[in-house]
């Protein structure tokens, strides 16, 4: 495993966020693994909603629908509801079109390729890779707002947002590690929003500052470079 990505888990393992739809890493050592239901809940409701607002309405949803099969068995109405104050109410209607597809033709499982999840309604290039990592420990490229500020200070990449976005993600490829992508994945988003911000980045707590190009040009908060609008 590359030095980056072994420095970044080990401080995942002590660092990381108590998040709901999160199984921890020692919890993991005992033995728990994530259930790709929750886990594809969680990155939906992700997808244009802060993690902090996130929270409530993801126990509410697995507390009443515990699976995809029950969730396929809600009325639109209700989903419709348990959504209310979300926003983007098209994911609520791609959410339940697509418990519908897994349970109706797929028995109840999730697909647990990139391409295989990336064919369902409302999972796009993002939410395919961050469950084939997270869910099913595939090494996939997870790439998110947070990650994307990450990479650009690491490798110091100055080609200006949205161009980079083919480099940021190629990258994320290249120090994603076959060994717990998924816990990688989510140890970037983590570092993003505790050390690495967007201002006044932590850099001397950063696990990964003494390889960071960005740190070591002396203006880290300079990343992502972004084009003029
Ligand atoms: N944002 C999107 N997916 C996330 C995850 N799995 N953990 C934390 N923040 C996220």
């Amino acid at each position: 495993m590359n030095r980056k990505a072994r420095q970044l888990l080990q401080w995942y393992d002590t660092h990381h966020r108590l998040l709901p739809w999160r199984i921890a890493p020692a919890q993991r050592l005992a033995g728990e693994v994530a259930d790709p239901y929750r886990v594809w809940l969680s990155e939906i409701m992700l997808q244009q909603t802060t993690v902090e607002a996130v929270k409530a309405y993801f126990r509410t949803f697995v507390a009443r629908w515990p699976t995809v099969r029950a969730l396929a068995a809600a009325s639109d109405d209700e989903v419709m509801r348990a959504w209310a104050g979300l926003g983007y109410y098209s994911r609520a209607r791609n959410l339940k079109k697509c418990a519908e597809i897994i349970t109706g033709e797929m028995d109840g499982e999730f697909p647990s390729t990139f391409e295989g999840l990336k064919a369902l309604p409302g999972i796009g290039d993002y939410t395919a890779a961050a469950i084939a990592a997270i869910a099913f420990d595939r090494p996939a490229a997870v790439v998110d707002g947070n990650v994307e500020r990450v990479v650009t200070r690491l490798f110091a990449i100055t080609t200006p947002l949205p161009a980079a976005k083919a480099e940021i993600r190629a990258t994320m490829q290249a120090i994603t590690p076959e060994i717990r992508p998924g816990d990688f994945a989510q140890g970037m988003m983590d570092l993003g929003a505790t050390i690495c911000t967007p201002r006044r980045p932590a850099c001397t707590l950063c696990p990964v500052n003494d390889g960071c190009k960005g740190l070591q040009g002396g203006y880290p908060e300079v990343f992502p470079v972004k084009a003029p609008k």
